[in-house]
């Protein structure tokens, strides 16, 4: 038996079954390597789902938490925090927000944004609005509301009665949104690049109308920034590639580079809906999350990783569509948030991908048939072409 088999046997008796694995586990990675349990190296195209931006265990971070972790951990919301205060200032910086919540994840983070906009309409604006719009392939989260704002009936499977208030209309349609808007409508959620569905993006014309209709209407315009957010599309936020200036904008993943941290920025005017006791989270904004959060942006800018993402993933693009692979229909997405369209059944993608992780190469698979590339934002054009190659090889071996 394997070290990795011994693990799995280990696993199927201690934990929930929640999670479909891949058939790796990981003991140590540094930048974009990983390495199992049993000295197998492997390239990560993944970086935790779209969090190590920095590359893995990056060596100023670890030392800003390690100094952090000997000064103070946790102390709780009910005292003032400098390091919070430096985070976001940091975050505020980079874009047209005035004020910040901080939570420990994308759910939360959207959870909040939910609150907001629900409390905003109801005491500010003294409306009964409380419907949010979000659109088909949604991915919001797992908590009740998140997941009623995901809508997609895989993750509600059981888990009955579906949280109210919540109305989805169908991506990149305008007339769909204009239909679903009523007097309830207190906000519309939406990722401005999906990723779990598929990496989906918009024209611009779509994004600029969808925030007229909100203006219009008196409804918040609110942007999922938990994948896309953090330089990954080739901006600080994705929503900066349009003409739009949204009202609430929520991130989490890539925010502290592995340490749990989520956060949901606003405007003044809206963050009046929020008063002492309104909303809270007892871990948030920790000083030792928020210290290591004030690092990643620092280096972010620092080493101008927006551009080096747009650049990367202009790289990515030009060089797999030059495989002209008839398995390739396209490479959708900005920056270094990429998904390459097969054009293959589902069954036949789920071999290739299996045939990546043999060869060494993490990358995920969503949708059935998009190999989605999250890599840190640090990877080397030459790691880059080294996952080229090995799809080159293996695509040329499966046309065979
Ligand atoms: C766009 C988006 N929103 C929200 C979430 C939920 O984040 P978390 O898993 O941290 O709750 C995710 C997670 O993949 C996401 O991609």
């Amino acid at each position: 038996m394997t070290r990795f088999e011994a693990l799995k046997a280990r696993e199927e008796k201690l934990l929930c079954r929640t999670y479909g694995r891949y058939p790796v586990s990981v003991s140590r990675a540094k930048g974009s390597k990983m390495w199992d349990v049993d000295g197998k190296e492997y390239l990560d195209l993944l970086s935790g789902i779209a969090v190590t931006a920095l590359g893995h265990c990056n060596e100023e971070l670890a030392e800003v938490i390690g100094e952090q972790a000997k000064k103070l951990i946790h102390v709780s919301n009910l005292f003032y925090q400098e390091e919070q205060l430096d985070l976001a200032e940091r975050l505020l910086k980079t874009c047209h927000m005035d004020k910040v919540f901080f939570c420990n994840s994308g759910a939360e983070a959207n959870e909040a944004a939910i609150k907001i906009a629900r409390r905003y309409q109801q005491r500010v604006k003294n409306t009964e609005r409380y419907e949010i719009i979000t659109f088909s392939h949604a991915f919001h989260g797992r908590t009740l509301a998140t997941l009623a704002a995901t809508g997609q009936e895989k993750y509600l499977d059981g888990f009955s009665p579906r949280t109210d208030g919540f109305v989805q209309a169908a991506w990149h349609d305008i007339e769909a949104l204009k239909k679903a808007v009523t007097d309830k409508t207190a906000a519309v959620l939406i990722e401005i690049i999906q990723g779990e569905g598929g990496v989906n993006c918009l024209s611009p014309e779509y994004v600029e109308q969808v925030q007229e209709l909100c203006r219009k209407n008196g409804i918040l315009f609110m942007v999922d920034e938990v994948q896309a957010g953090l330089c990954r599309s080739g901006k600080w936020w994705a929503f900066q590639h349009y003409d739009v200036r949204p009202d609430v904008i929520t991130n989490a993943k890539a925010l502290a580079n592995g340490l749990p941290l989520g956060c949901m920025m606003t405007t003044d005017e809206i963050a009046k809906a929020f008063v002492p006791g309104s909303h809270a989270t007892t871990f948030g904004g920790g000083a030792l999350v928020t210290k290591a959060g004030a690092k990643v942006l620092e280096i972010m800018e620092r080493d101008k990783l927006a551009e080096r993402a747009e650049h990367l993933g202009n790289y990515l693009e030009t060089n797999i569509m030059a495989l002209k692979s008839p398995w390739i229909k396209e490479v959708r997405g900005f920056g270094l948030l990429r998904g390459i369209q097969l054009t293959c059944s589902e069954e036949s993608a789920k071999t290739l991908w299996n045939s990546l992780i043999e060869e060494g190469i993490v990358i995920n698979l969503t949708q059935g048939t998009v190999l989605r590339l999250l890599p840190a934002l640090t990877i080397s054009e030459q790691e880059l072409g080294h996952f080229i190659q090995i799809l080159d090889k293996l695509l040329k071996r499966i046309e065979k």
